[in-house]
């Protein structure tokens, strides 16, 4: 089996484990993230009557968004697991959205045609991808000319308290080892330029990177842990590592630490997302072979 087939095979296998949390976790997870939707909604230049991918949809975010921002256009949400997606169908179908339809697949290979849609939305897809020079150059080839790619990444864990409480707490009872950087996992496009580099290769123009910042709300310190626990990949496949007693230590420490983020009577932990948007240029009108 090809590095790739067996990253893809563990994606698939994790993703449809964590799909289930996800979907109990939602509203918590859709409104700490909504201001990275609202980021990237707002340089896709889109249009009612457009045509929009959204790649690896998971749950549907942005691209449910934003179909109901262009009820005369269509929305493709692709993602490698199916159960993803179909929380996804079933938020589409409780939002009552009727221009979103779903096809499993994945980002580095799409099965649709040359300039087919408008734009191309990724949230928190790329650090996942067993080859992301190739998906890039499969967005670029779908998107029209002219038409926008605009993603969303994590910048580095020491701004990310809401997932590195937990796996700090982690640490304190399994050795974690530092992450393969060409392998997936959440942090591996944080580097500043990282992604705009693969956009630059791959032959878009305009490319721009900037942070949002996000936080994260729960009701308590134990709905945090209970939340995160269950529905964060690192988090969760690291405490698969550890029994049962070790697990409780954990969790009070993760419960002691993210305390100190109480107020208003609500658990608070902040953490910083980057987006970074290109645009596919427009065909010159020049004649290939014609003098210049
Ligand atoms: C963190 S979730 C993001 C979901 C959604 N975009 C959001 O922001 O809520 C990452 C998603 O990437 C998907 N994924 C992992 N590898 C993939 C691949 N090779 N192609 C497409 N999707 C993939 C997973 O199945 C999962 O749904």
């Amino acid at each position: 089996m090809s590095d790739a087939d067996e990253i893809r095979d563990a994606q698939r296998t994790a993703w449809a484990g964590l799909s289930v949390s996800w979907e109990k976790w939602d509203s918590v997870i859709m409104d700490q993230l909504r201001p990275v939707s609202a980021a990237i909604i707002d340089r896709l230049d889109l249009a009612d009557g457009h045509q929009h991918l959204d790649i690896a949809a998971g749950t549907g975010e942005p691209g449910l968004s934003i179909a109901r921002l262009m009820p005369r256009g269509r929305v493709v949400l692709t993602d490698l697991v199916a159960d993803m997606l179909e929380v996804a169908a079933r938020r589409a179908s409780a939002q009552g959205i009727v221009n979103a339809e779903t096809t499993v697949c994945s980002a580095d290979d799409l099965p649709f045609n040359d300039a087919a849609f408008d734009s191309v939305s990724v949230r928190f897809g790329y650090m996942f991808f067993p080859d992301m020079i190739k998906a890039t150059a499969e967005f670029v080839r779908v998107l029209k000319p002219g038409g926008r790619l605009c993603s969303s990444v994590w910048v580095k864990p020491a701004e990310n308290p809401w997932t590195t409480i937990a796996m700090q707490a982690i640490a304190t009872e399994l050795v974690v080892p530092a992450p393969d950087p060409d392998r997936p996992n959440m942090f591996r496009c944080a580097a500043p330029g990282y992604v705009s580099t693969l956009y630059e290769g791959a032959g878009l123009s305009d490319v721009a990177e900037w942070d949002v910042h996000v936080e994260l709300v729960t009701r308590s310190s134990d709905e945090y842990w209970e939340m995160i626990s269950e529905h964060v990949s690192l988090a969760a496949a690291a405490l698969q590592q550890v029994d049962k007693q070790a697990r409780e230590r954990i969790r009070t420490h993760a419960i002691a630490t993210v305390s100190a983020f109480e107020k208003d009577g609500k658990i608070r932990v902040p953490g910083v997302a980057r987006c970074i948007v290109g645009t596919k240029p427009a065909m010159s009108g020049r004649i290939s072979g014609a003098p210049s």
